[in-house]
């Protein structure tokens, strides 16, 4: 941390204070946003956490899709997002009218949309999942039926272990992790021979199927630091292998190729909080009747993902 960061992280923790606002930042966030917050986590722990949260304002560091999902959970309260541009390209690729014209297809079907959709694409679906509660929520849901959007890869991630389930796909995907090829993953074996390969479900089924462990980002977290084993290749963002050389050092840990970077993860910077909390402006805001629509596929989401 330079001198310039420590000053810039002195006053945000005050300004925090004074202001009764709560950071939380997503994990592929930079480390030094992930420092300066009071919580870090994947979407499901962020949403819980936004939940559970007494704060009034929430600094929400990550992208769009996050902090309008704070924002439909807790109406109540001010969330902010520091940098209003980071969007995720996944969640571009889909529109409401894409899932429309699927339910007209599949009429019996329940939809259910990955987090990573828009405020506008929820609204019309039943029921919300993460990366990490999509296989425990899906298998049990009562309808056998499901248009699952808009995530191809965790889509068939999913179904290959619910074969009692019939699924309707929608071509999007994650062009961050969708970009990881096999020949890339058998570079990195041969590289760091004996070591465990630990992907992201948004990754193609041919390196979920490869891997040695599929998971969410705390799930690969988790997993290294309980593990047994000393080395790891992490087919993920990058600053998953940052924060995991910084928490393990007794560890090594290597990414699975150098180009699994988020941009939109990355555009926030200590300034950009800092300037948000001084300024708690510009707040997220969505039409009440899409905070409506958007809201019952999400609470059902946190009931079904809480349950034991
Ligand atoms: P997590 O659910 O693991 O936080 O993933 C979110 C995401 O955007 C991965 O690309
Ligand atoms: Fe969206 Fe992919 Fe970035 Fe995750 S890594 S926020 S899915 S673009």
């Amino acid at each position: 941390m330079t001198s310039d960061n420590t000053a810039i992280i002195r006053k945000i923790k005050k300004l925090k204070k004074e202001k009764n606002a709560v950071i939380l930042a997503h994990l592929y966030q930079d480390l030094e946003i992930q420092h300066a917050a009071d919580f870090c986590g994947d979407s499901f722990e962020l949403a819980k956490k936004a939940r559970s949260t007494d704060a009034e304002n929430i600094i929400f560091c990550g992208v769009s899709f996050m902090a309008e999902s704070a924002k439909i959970l807790n109406p109540e309260k001010h969330v902010f997002i520091p940098r209003k541009d980071a969007g995720c390209r996944m969640a571009d690729m889909i529109t409401k009218d894409d899932v429309l014209k699927l339910k007209e297809k599949h009429p019996s079907a329940a939809v259910v949309c990955y987090i990573n959709s828009s405020a506008d694409t929820k609204s019309v679906c039943d029921m919300c999942v993460t990366s990490s509660n999509s296989l425990k929520i899906i298998k049990n849901m009562k309808e056998n039926e499901i248009i699952f959007v808009p995530d191809k890869n965790l889509g068939s991630y999913i179904a290959k272990q619910l074969p009692e389930k019939k699924f309707h796909f929608f071509n999007g995907f994650c062009p961050v992790h969708n970009n990881i090829k096999l020949e890339e993953l058998k570079k990195a074996k041969e590289l760091h021979p004996g070591s465990l390969v630990l992907v992201h479900p948004e990754c193609r089924p041919e390196i979920s199927d490869a891997a040695d462990f599929v998971g969410s980002t705390s799930a690969i977290i988790n997993f290294v630091k309980e593990s047994n084993e000393k080395s790891f290749i992490i087919g993920t963002e990058k600053a998953i292998v940052e924060k995991l050389t910084e928490e393990c050092p007794e560890k090594d840990v290597f990414l699975i190729a150098d180009h699994v970077v988020c941009r939109n993860m990355k555009l926030t910077s200590l300034e950009d909080l800092l300037y948000t909390l001084e300024d708690l402006d510009d707040e997220v805001i969505l039409p009440d009747g899409v905070m409506i629509s958007a809201r019952t596929c999400l609470d059902n989401m946190m009931k079904a993902g809480s349950a034991k």
